[in-house]
């Protein structure tokens, strides 16, 4: 398996600047083959870094940050799987923290988005993650082992392979977020590893887990070397090319020294 850094840009890009990163970073994609990069843009600029990311023959998945999991309908301001399926996307992302804080997203509604995503032919990135009270009170694992479960309720065995499964834990999102220690994101790690395992059997083992929530220069490579970290999701450090080129070359380095 590939080792994974992807990019959620959030609300951040205009359309011209998305395409000037998406430039950027396809320079620097060519250089390291042992990485599956991938970026999900703002709607409004899917079009077109999905164009030049194939104009330009980059080595990177393209995503949506959400989708509606009816394929039309009278929801004023939702997009559909179908609509994004015409822009020729790789993945969707369903369940970002901020989703889920700011606009009601709920277990179920993730089911929902994921089923959707699949259905339609779509990487599904789920991410799940434990607020700051959970983790105090040593819920982190239940919390999250219940997020897995309930997103995938209905996923088939023979879908299993389009899913990916991030770890962001809430408390460390953003600029107000605390960066994990790298023991604690693996001990999470290995027991997502076993709920996946427990739905799945062995197959379980082959769904990446990626880690994600202030990645920065300083702690990227700490996260390495973990047989279940399997990407890192990175939000502020990747938002300009040249600093998202530095975390491939420190993990490139984690991961010589394991
Ligand atoms: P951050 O964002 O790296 O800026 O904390 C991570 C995320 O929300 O995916």
């Amino acid at each position: 398996m590939k080792f994974y850094l992807g990019t959620n840009w959030k609300m951040h890009k205009t359309v011209a600047e998305a395409l000037a990163y998406t430039e950027g970073l396809a320079h620097y994609a060519k250089d390291y083959p042992q990485f599956q990069f991938f970026i999900i843009p703002s709607y409004t600029a899917l079009w077109q870094v999905r164009q030049k990311v194939d104009a330009l023959g980059a080595p990177i998945w393209v995503g949506a940050q959400n989708t509606h999991w009816e394929d039309q309908g009278a929801f004023t301001g939702e997009i559909s799987p179908v609509q994004l399926k015409e822009i020729g996307l790789d993945l969707v992302e369903i369940g970002h923290s901020e989703r889920r804080q700011y606009y009601n997203e709920t277990d179920f509604t993730v089911n929902l988005k994921t089923l959707a995503a699949l259905k339609h032919g779509f990487k599904a990135l789920v991410c799940v993650g434990e607020n700051m009270d959970e983790k105090e009170h040593g819920a982190s694992k239940s919390k999250i082992a219940t997020q897995v479960q309930i997103a995938l309720n209905g996923v088939k065995a023979e879908d299993l392979p389009r899913v990916m499964i991030a770890y962001e834990p809430v408390w460390a999102i953003g600029e107000k977020g605390i960066p994990a220690e790298a023991p604690y994101v693996f001990e999470i790690h290995e027991s997502i590893r076993k709920t996946l395992c427990e739905l799945y059997g062995e197959q379980g083992r082959e769904v990446p887990i990626f880690f994600g929530g202030s990645v920065n220069l300083q702690n990227c490579q700490s996260y390495c070397g973990h047989p279940d970290v399997n990407g890192l999701f990175i939000g502020r450090t990747a938002w300009q090319p040249d600093s998202f080129h530095q975390v491939m070359d420190l993990v490139t380095d984690a991961w010589k020294n394991k």
